[in-house]
Order: C-alpha cells, then structure tokens, then sequence
C-alpha cells in the first residue's frame, strides 16, 4: 500500500464542431425560439460549445483524453489497471461505458466501470479511483469526465439547450510516495431528484416518459452556489489548510456567474480561477478534467500547485477535491 495519490498526467477531446451562441440562435430560430448572444453571455458567459457528430458516443471521445493523459503520464495503456468514466450519456443503457472504453484502448482485464452522479461526477470518481489507490487496488488508474449532452438537449427548450455542449477530459492517477489528493468531500441529496433530470426511462422495448433534460436554472443556481462555497471549506478543513493555500480553482463549469461568485465567497482573486465555460458551455461530468487539462497545457497548473476541484449537478449531488499536482 501505498500513502498517497497524486495525478500524473492529463488529456482532453473536443468533437471538432464548434457551435457558436449566433450559429445556435440562427438554428433556434429556424424552430420558432428566440435567443441572443447576448441573453447567453450576459447570464452565462458561455460564448460556444462543441457538439459531437450523431455517431459519437461519450466513449470516443473519452478515449482520445484518455490516451492524451496516458502519453502526459508517460504510461502506456497495459499499465492501467482501473478505468473509471465519469458520465450521464453512457454509450448504451449497458455495459458501462468504461468497458466499452476499455476495449478501444486495446485492453482487457483490469476493473472498468462507470460513475454517474451527473455534473459532480468526476470528483466521485478521482475520489473512488484514490480510494482503490491507497488501499492498495489499484496502482495506475484512469478517470475519465466523458459527455454527449447534446444528445439529451430539448432543442425546443431555450431554458437549456444553450448551456450544454459535448467533450472529454481525463487523468492518470498512480500510486505516489508523495502527497497528490489531499482531500476529499461528497454530499448527496435525493430530494432535490426533479430540479435537474433526464426523467426518462425504458420500458419494454418503449422510453417511458421524457428523455430529454430538464432543469429548474434558478433552483439549481441557489443550491450550486450555497454548497459549493461549504464544500471547497469542508475539503480544506479536512486536509488542514487555508483558502490562501490554494492556487487554483477549477469549479465545474456552468455558469460564469456561479464560478465567481463561488471564488468570491472564498475570499480568492478572480485571477486564480480556470475558466473554460466561455468555449466549452457546460459538459457535465467532463468539465472539470477538461478545464484542469486546459490549465496544465496553457501553463497556468504546474507541479507543486494546489488546486481545488468542485462539481455540483443532478442528484442532487455535489463535492470538491483538494489536490497537489
Ligand atoms: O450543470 C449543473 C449545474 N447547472 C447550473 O449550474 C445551472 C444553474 N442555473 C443557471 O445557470 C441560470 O439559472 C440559467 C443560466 C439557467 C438562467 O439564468 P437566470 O438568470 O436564472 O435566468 P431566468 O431563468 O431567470 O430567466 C430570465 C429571463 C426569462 O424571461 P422573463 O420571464 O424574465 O421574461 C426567461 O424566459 O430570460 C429568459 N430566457 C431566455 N432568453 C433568451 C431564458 N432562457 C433564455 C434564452 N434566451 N436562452
């Protein structure tokens, strides 16, 4: 058994089709709904999002971060020994996405499965990847944030289908002598179930009821910003260090105005927070791993910072980890 896990390396995907808010509006409009670049940057700060072609499953995409973190980490794929992905848009109802992905990096064996608590779904799974770690399961582990959301969108619903976009990011976490995941902390709450949901489900061949997203915005924006702010100081309690401490603050990336208001709350300067939601919209459980990818690579996350990780979404359910790259 090892004491730690600490990130080695780190990769993302985005579906090469960029979906600017004019292009959107001009398609929304063709259905009779009308929005703006400007109503989106002003309530969202989301400017573009990239849709996967029709044929893309959330695995595909996953598998290119995956093999992207895999060279960063200098591992090659038969090192892996856990796959753990991170997604509400699973290939297929089952097997789990994981496996699937498995499979495409011409592997087999190891344990593959799939996490699903939305939006915070990659700080669930970084947290059961650096359980297994130090328990001594596993060694080198792959997690894996992968989303095709546009599949789930309601193209008639301007109240969403604005938001979302598609993508991948992951990381390589390994068995480590020195400190990498310093903390973690994870909350659940059912009863806020009907806020955010895909409420369909199938049923004898048929999809019972709606399968497309539906969210309450204003419901969720309170929830977001109240936990996220009590989780990033539960997290740096448990691993005794102070807001000062952290260098940067990867929220998930949703709206602009909750990220900031989140930093805000932590008495952090705006400077030290990793923005992506301005290209990406919100990609679900992929958007932490691509914001941290997109920071290691633009040279803003170096090894030795300390950065905060936070998801909130669907479940309800929210929880930040605190690491050392
Ligand atoms: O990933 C999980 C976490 N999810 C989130 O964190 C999302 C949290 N919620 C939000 O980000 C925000 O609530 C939204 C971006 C979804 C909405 O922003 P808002 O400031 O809460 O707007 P609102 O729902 O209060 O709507 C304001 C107005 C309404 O019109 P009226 O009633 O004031 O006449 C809406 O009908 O904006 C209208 N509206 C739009 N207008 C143009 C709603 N969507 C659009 C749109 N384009 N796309």
């Amino acid at each position: 058994m090892t004491p730690f896990s600490r990130i080695t390396g780190t990769g993302s995907y985005l579906p090469p089709r960029r979906v600017t808010n004019d292009e959107l509006a001009r398609e929304l409009a063709a259905r009779g709904i009308e929005t703006s670049d400007q109503w989106i940057v002003e309530r969202t700060g989301i400017r573009a999002r990239h849709f996967a072609a029709p044929d893309v499953t959330s695995s595909d995409l996953g598998v290119h971060a995956a093999k992207q973190a895999l060279e960063a980490a200098g591992r090659s794929a038969a090192e892996v020994d856990l796959i753990i992905v991170a997604t509400s848009t699973p290939d297929m109802v089952f097997p789990s996405s994981a496996a699937i992905l498995q499979n495409k990096l011409g592997i087999a064996g190891c344990p593959a499965f799939d996490v699903q608590a939305v939006c915070s779904g990659f700080v669930y799974a970084l947290t059961v990847a650096d359980a297994m770690i130090r328990t001594g399961s596993a060694k080198c582990a792959l997690v894996i944030g992968a989303e095709v959301f546009s599949r789930i969108l309601d193209f008639n619903d301007r109240t969403t289908c604005v938001l979302f976009g598609d993508g991948a990011g992951a990381v390589v976490l390994e068995a480590s002598t020195e400190p990498g995941i310093l903390a973690s902390d994870l909350h659940a709450d059912g009863k806020h179930a009907g806020i955010l949901c895909v409420p369909g489900h199938v049923s004898g061949g048929n999809v019972l009821g709606t399968p497309l997203l539906h969210m309450d915005g204003q419901a969720v924006f309170k929830l977001a910003v109240r936990v996220l702010e009590e989780s990033a100081r539960a997290c740096l309690h448990k691993a005794g260090k102070a807001n000062t401490e952290i260098d940067w603050l990867i929220p998930h990336q949703a709206n602009i105005r909750i990220m900031e208001g989140t930093a805000r709350k932590l008495k952090m300067p705006l400077e030290k927070l990793v923005v992506t939601v301005d290209e990406h919209g919100n990609t679900s459980a992929a958007s932490i791993p691509l914001a941290l990818d997109e920071a290691v690579r633009g040279g803003k996350v170096k090894k030795g910072d300390t950065v905060m990780l936070e998801g909130v979404g669907g479940g309800f359910t929210w929880g930040a980890v605190l690491l050392n790259m």
